[in-house]
């Protein structure tokens, strides 16, 4: 990684003034993008049960807050919103809510248990419109015409394309691009932004245990690529700072698909 954790193509102060709350960053790509929006200005409220686990420099570390919200958790959703976001004593009121945390569940449709189907959907869906619906309110404080709010979505390549043996992930994810849309139709006259990243498999996280428990997962993703090599934690984050940025200010109900060309072959 970059040891400044910024992206070469991005002023390092594109993103001053902006306070973004991430679902899930504390996870293998969520960190990377964390460190990626406060190496460009941002100051970041991170949701997630676990810790923060990435070293930063001081100025980087002073605009990093997290919170342990578990973001099924209707209640615990409801009342962090309604509270203005509180951590450690402060309010902070985010302009840019990224909906991040996911998991798979991996299994062919025969066997899938229904338990590891709700499981997937109550994170991959519900648990963002748990988000959303709570942190709207706090975007509206922040939107303007100049100066729009912005709700992002990390979704996948695989929501639009089918992968084999990978239970509800696939149907999850689609539904999180259609819900994305939705809101961008109906959110647009109110100045907030509503886009989604696809990214494609990723040398980290969530693929690279697949990759290195599952030798025919193993098999498939090396066929899968067309550019021939695992896409990289920064180049995520690089797609996700540019969805933060102005440079993105007149897009919206869009959805950036960033796989190496993946979606591009039929499935093997
Ligand atoms: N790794 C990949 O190849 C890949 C590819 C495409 C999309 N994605 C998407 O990127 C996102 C992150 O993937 P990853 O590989 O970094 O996963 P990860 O498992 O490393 O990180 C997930 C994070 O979500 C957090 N989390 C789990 N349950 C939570 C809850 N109830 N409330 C709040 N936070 C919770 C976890 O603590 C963890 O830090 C997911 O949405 C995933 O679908 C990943």
């Amino acid at each position: 990684m970059n040891p400044s954790f910024q992206s070469p193509s991005f002023s390092s102060t594109c993103l001053d003034g902006r306070t973004a709350l991430i679902t899930g960053g504390s996870g293998a790509l969520g960190q990377v993008m964390v460190a990626r929006l406060l190496a460009h200005g941002a100051r970041v409220v991170n949701l997630d049960p676990c810790a923060f686990p990435l070293a930063l420099p001081l100025p980087l570390r002073a605009r990093l807050v997290s919170a342990p919200v578990d973001i099924t958790d209707e209640r615990a959703v409801t009342e962090f919103f309604e509270q203005s976001c509180v951590v450690d004593g402060r309010p902070h009121v985010p302009d840019t809510v990224i909906c991040h945390a996911g998991t798979v569940l991996p299994g062919g449709f025969a066997n899938y248990s229904y338990t590891d189907w709700k499981k997937t959907f109550e994170l991959n869906l519900n648990a963002h419109f748990l988000v959303c619906r709570a942190a709207l309110p706090l975007l509206h404080q922040t939107a303007t015409a100049e100066r729009p709010a912005r709700l992002l979505f990390t979704s996948s390549w695989v929501g639009q394309v089918p992968w084999p043996g990978n239970g509800a992930y696939s149907p999850s994810k689609a539904a999180i691009d259609m819900f994305a849309k939705g809101l961008a139709r109906e959110l647009a006259d109110q100045h907030i932004r509503v886009n989604v990243l696809a990214p494609g498999i990723v040398g980290a996280g969530m693929a690279l245990k697949q990759w290195n428990e599952d030798p025919s997962y193993r098999q498939r993703a090396r066929l899968a690529i067309p550019v021939g090599q695992l896409q990289t934690a920064e180049s995520v984050a690089d797609a996700t700072l540019f969805l933060c940025s102005r440079a993105s200010d007149y897009m919206t109900g869009a959805t950036l698909l960033v796989d190496g060309g993946a979606s591009l072959y039929p499935m093997i």
